[in-house]
């Protein structure tokens, strides 16, 4: 069963639905200087009008509302506040977030605030390099006190970082997010300083007793072993050791993980961890309320060895199959699995790896559980004014069932947020790869909402507290 509060949701990120880019006071992100660079983003796409939710939230709040939502998670802009990352605040900005949150509470509708969801301050990259300083500790705790002065009275769900994991990997790893460099210390580096951003945030929170709980969300995805061969079970253990444990422990913990943190010593990887980090990342930890985990999927880990092979690049064009083996030499490396299927950009489904990841966490750290994201990124067809969107539904329902099975398992699940309410703009993907319970036909410059058959689905969902997907079972 699901508590009486369940908090039902959806998410979006401001980049990815506002539009509106250089309106109101904005300052300029990465993110707005990353898509004008030739061959970055699929086709070029880019954020300058996105699904224009900065001129149409009252719309899609009320679609929101008509679907009987709890709760919607979005993100704040943080040049839209601060348009140089720090000194003066932009009130439009603050305006706007306003907006956004009365109207939700107008309706009902909890809000929960992604404090920074990958849109860094071009200011900040250029002075002193963004993420890759610790300046940047102290300049985001002081964007993050303007968001509590100014919003708090009002929003009692916090997220300080959407996938802190996944915005290092892609920015300093794998360079397919701004700022495209390729050097795995840096990569681990920079998510050492994520963690102190976290833990500093958070500190703040509760020194200045703001009401309301907080915690960030970490990408996760459970792994197993692609045999029962020791290669691949130790393989698998390396993963967790310097991926998922590693990940979830900085932030929620307070420590990283012994094997994995030698290892990556050894092989000069390791962050540089100041005196004072540890105190400040334990104290972080402890006051973290909850726990975010954005859930897409899970993965097959086998052995790799020193000569194997390394990371590879994502399938970005929507194309099955394309997607190339990827590894870290040494550790392990990611294999498809042959009971499982895929999307068209080669994204495994795995319901069951929810239920797993879910109950791993829980008896790992001992917190409260919120999922800020999960959804299925899929090619949707307009036939006579209606997209049956099933294949969705069918993902939604596996993963809501999943989440049921951990709950029953003893964990604490606060709320349960798709992946997206509105089709949204997926950062490398494009506007082809489409999340939303409400179509846009992106084409059109009225950008027209339509609902699909999910909306409906997932507004019997919510309408039976569950019970609607639990009873098919
Ligand atoms: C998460 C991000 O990584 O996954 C979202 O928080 C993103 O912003 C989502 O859109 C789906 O990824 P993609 O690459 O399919 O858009």
């Amino acid at each position: 069963m699901f508590n009486k509060d369940f908090l039902w949701g959806s998410a979006s990120a401001a980049y990815q639905v506002e539009g509106a880019y250089n309106l109101d006071g904005k300052g300029v992100s990465i993110w707005d200087e990353w898509v004008r660079i030739p061959g970055k983003t699929f086709e070029g796409t880019n954020g300058d009008v996105a699904a224009d939710h900065y001129h149409r939230y009252k719309e899609d709040i009320a679609l929101m509302s008509e679907q009987g939502l709890k709760t919607y998670r979005f993100s704040i802009a943080w040049t839209r506040i601060l348009p140089q990352g720090r000194g003066e605040v932009n009130q439009l900005g603050i305006d706007f977030y306003n907006r956004v949150i009365d109207e939700c509470l107008k309706v009902g509708i909890e809000p929960m605030v992604t404090i920074y969801h990958w849109d860094l301050p071009k200011a900040l990259q250029d002075e002193y390099a963004g993420w890759e300083s610790r300046r940047i500790i102290e300049d985001f705790t002081e964007y993050a006190r303007v968001c509590f002065e100014n919003f708090s009275d009002r929003v009692k769900y916090w997220i300080v970082l959407n996938e802190p994991n996944i915005f290092t990997e892609l920015g300093y790893l794998l360079a397919m997010h701004p700022p495209g460099k390729s050097d795995m210390k840096l990569k681990f580096q920079t998510y050492h300083h994520t963690a102190l951003v976290h833990a500093s945030v958070v500190k703040l929170f509760k020194e200045n007793g703001y009401p309301g709980q907080i915690g960030s969300s970490i990408a996760y995805s459970n792994g197993y072993p692609a045999s029962d061969s020791e290669e691949d079970i130790e393989a698998c253990r390396r993963y967790y050791e310097t991926v998922s444990h590693y990940n979830m422990d900085i932030y929620f913990k307070g420590e990283y993980p012994k094997w994995g943190l030698s290892y990556l010593r050894n092989a000069g990887l390791a962050p540089d961890i100041l005196e004072g980090d540890i105190e400040l990342l334990r104290e972080g930890a402890l006051h973290s309320d909850f726990i975010g985990i954005n859930y897409y999927q899970s993965n097959t880990l086998a052995y790799n060895p020193v000569d194997g092979v390394g990371l590879n690049k994502l399938n970005t064009t929507g194309k099955k199959g394309t997607s190339m083996e990827s590894g870290v030499p040494g550790l392990f490396k990611m294999v498809q699995n042959p009971e499982l299927e895929y999307t068209d950009w080669d994204w495994v489904i795995d319901p069951h790896g929810l239920t797993q990841s879910l109950i791993e966490i829980h008896e790992r750290y001992s917190k409260p559980l919120i999922i800020s994201e999960n959804g299925l990124g899929a090619y949707d067809v307009v036939e006579d004014g209606r997209i049956h969107d099933g294949y969705r539904i069918d993902y939604l329902k596996k993963h809501i069932l999943a989440c049921y099975f951990a709950i029953q398992e003893g964990v604490d699940l606060l709320a349960y947020c798709t992946w997206s309410f509105t089709d949204i703009l997926s950062w490398l993907n494009g506007y082809q790869k489409r999340y939303g319970f409400v179509h846009i036909d992106f084409e059109d410059d009225r950008l027209p909402r339509l609902k699909k058959d999910s909306f409906y689905f997932y507004q019997g969902v919510i309408e039976s507290n569950g019970e609607s997907v639990l009873k098919e079972d």
